[in-house]
């Protein structure tokens, strides 16, 4: 598709507010990012899309698109979640009476064009009728009554308190079972205050009031379960069914996200009668709330799409998505040797070898349990591409240690790995390997190791570590060889990591790399030179996992 054919603007165009387009041809699609990766991901869109309005905003992109190419979207690697965006309010006027504010919201939705985002929903789902964008009910509409945050259940504050604890918080036998299921149970109430929220999976009133149940259960003796009547619930077979999510960051909101999707979703319910069912539904309504911004739009994915590769997630398997940014931050070139030396679950060696099949993959992991789960992914993924007629993956595994590489001086052109992090590793990794100490060793040895069998001139490497103080203390023992291109900053999961690419440079490596960076100084300009994002620091704060804490504990 021509980049042209995506700037023209048929008519009659209304704009219902700002800056969400709404015609018969264009919609505007909201795509979920790893938050430092949105440059990356608006090249990507506007590359492999042609279009050329792709807005960037903090843990999103913005693409407008024609509607019957929206589906496209689909098909971008380093994205996660999209929305059809339908409307948007800037100054939306929250004030600090919750039922004002609740109000407000109920109202918004007679002010959201549906007939648009019904019409790009459609592209993606289907269902049996067509879906009216008429409401049910006579204008003015009665939405009832509001329903206040004290009336819904959450997390009582202990529990929240200990799954921000991370680490040491031991997991209940529900929250396991919870997580097999892939339900992140630490977010269940607050979809809030943070944008690195994953967007995939929101939670649902069902979820948590499983939650409050057990959370209650550990304080009073137990007893036997009331006995509830079951519901009689009112389906219309002929109207689809749905739920609102609503997505909110901001400190200065009166209500919390379930107050606000309960008194959005009730409104859409009486607007169109639709069905509300927390689970299978078929249309997700979704309410972004950014301090006084609201956005409304319908999801256009039901699970995230770093799904879509790996089937095996390991305790620190790393999103395909961002592991296909940080590729593409490589500028691979066909024919290149592309390796990850330490590959864990693999999401970067499969990523790489699904989108870039001319260059020669290899990688290689240490421990046993990382991989058997490289080659149930492999397995996976080879499995699909059975099924649509395309060749098994081209990519060499082995087992070794990235210290000591069984690969000749020079032959590699890009290595690119996810360096075990220490926090999360110390605590859930594959067995011992990986503390915050031994980073101080292995980190020293691995960029040595690469500095030998990586080309001179042209070899590059992509790191991505959270373990900050290690990586700058290491990176200033090997100027002579690694040449610093290029870093940014990004969100793992509520982390903040950073990911540095350096070229090699043309100096042959000699002797031995230091044994350890134990009493290594950081250098007094890394800090000052790569500050972190001011609002990196903000949401460290807030989690109460301060870089430097960790840095004493050591
Ligand atoms: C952060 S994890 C990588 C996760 C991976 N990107 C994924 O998607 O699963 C780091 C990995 O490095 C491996 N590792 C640690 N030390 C190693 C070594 N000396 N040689 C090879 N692999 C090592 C660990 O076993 C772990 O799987």
């Amino acid at each position: 598709m021509a980049s042209s054919t995506c700037n023209h603007v048929a008519s009659p165009t209304t704009t219902n507010n700002n800056n969400v387009q709404m015609d018969d041809d264009l919609c505007t699609i909201e795509c979920t990012v790893c938050t430092g990766f949105e440059e990356v991901a608006r090249e990507e869109a506007m590359e492999v899309l042609g279009v050329n309005d792709v807005q960037v905003g903090r843990g999103h992109i913005l693409i407008k698109m024609p509607v019957k190419d929206a589906t496209k979207v689909l098909t971008l690697n380093g994205i996660d979640n999209c929305v059809v965006r339908l409307h948007k309010v800037t100054d939306f006027g929250f004030t600090d009476d919750e039922v004002e504010c609740m109000v407000k919201l109920q109202h918004l939705v007679e002010r959201v064009n549906w007939k648009s985002g019904i019409k790009v929903w459609f592209k993606f789902f289907s269902f049996h009728l067509p879906i009216s964008d008429e409401p049910v009910t006579t204008i003015p509409i009665d939405f009832g009554s509001v329903i206040p945050s004290s009336s819904i259940k959450t997390l009582p504050k202990q529990a929240k308190s200990n799954r921000k604890d991370y680490g040491r918080h031991k997991r209940t036998k529900l929250e396991k079972k919870a997580l097999k299921e892939n339900k992140d149970v630490a977010g269940v109430t607050e979809k809030s205050s943070s944008p690195e929220n994953d967007l995939s999976e929101p939670k649902d009133l069902a979820e948590q009031n499983i939650v409050d149940k057990h959370e209650n259960s550990s304080a009073e003796p137990v007893l036997p379960p009331p006995e509830k009547k079951p519901r009689v619930k009112h389906v219309d077979p002929s109207k689809p069914s749905f739920r609102a999510t609503c997505y909110r960051t901001g400190q200065n909101h009166v209500f919390n996200s379930m107050c606000a999707a309960a008194n959005f979703g009730g409104a859409v319910q009486t607007y169109f009668g639709w069905n509300v069912e927390m689970r299978n539904f078929d249309i997700e309504v979704v309410l972004t709330i950014v301090d006084d911004d609201v956005a409304v739009g319908i999801a256009l994915t039901k699970t995230s799409l770093h799904r879509r590769l790996i089937t095996d997630f390991g305790p620190t398997t790393l999103r395909p998505t961002t592991a296909y940014n940080m590729l593409r931050m490589c500028k691979i070139q066909d024919g290149e040797v592309v390796c990850d030396p330490m590959c864990g679950s693999g999401s970067i060696p499969i990523q790489s070898a699904v989108c870039w099949p001319k260059a020669i993959n290899i990688c290689g992991e240490i421990h046993p349990r990382a991989m058997e789960k490289i080659a149930a992914n492999i397995k996976g993924v080879n499995e699909m591409r059975v099924e649509k007629s395309l060749p098994h993956l081209s990519l060499s595994v082995l087992r070794w240690n990235a210290c000591k590489m069984p690969l000749p001086d020079q032959s590699v052109d890009v290595f690119i790995t996810d360096l075990p992090f220490g926090k999360r590793c110390s605590i859930r990794c594959f067995g011992r390997v990986g503390s915050r100490k031994d980073n101080w060793k292995l980190y020293p040895a691995v960029m040595h190791e690469m500095a030998r069998v990586a080309k001179l001139d042209s070899g590059r490497v992509c790191l991505l570590t959270q373990d900050k103080k290690c990586m700058f203390k290491c990176m200033q023992h090997f100027t002579k060889y690694w040449k610093k291109q290029s870093y940014i900053w990004v969100n793992i999961g509520g982390l903040i990591a950073g990911i540095w690419l350096f070229r090699r440079t043309g100096l042959k490596i000699t002797g031995q790399p230091i044994p350890t960076l134990w009493h290594a100084s950081v250098p007094d300009d890394c800090e000052k030179n790569m500050p972190l994002p001011d609002n990196a620091i903000e949401h460290q704060a807030k989690k109460k996992t301060p870089v430097s804490k960790d840095i004493a504990d050591e």
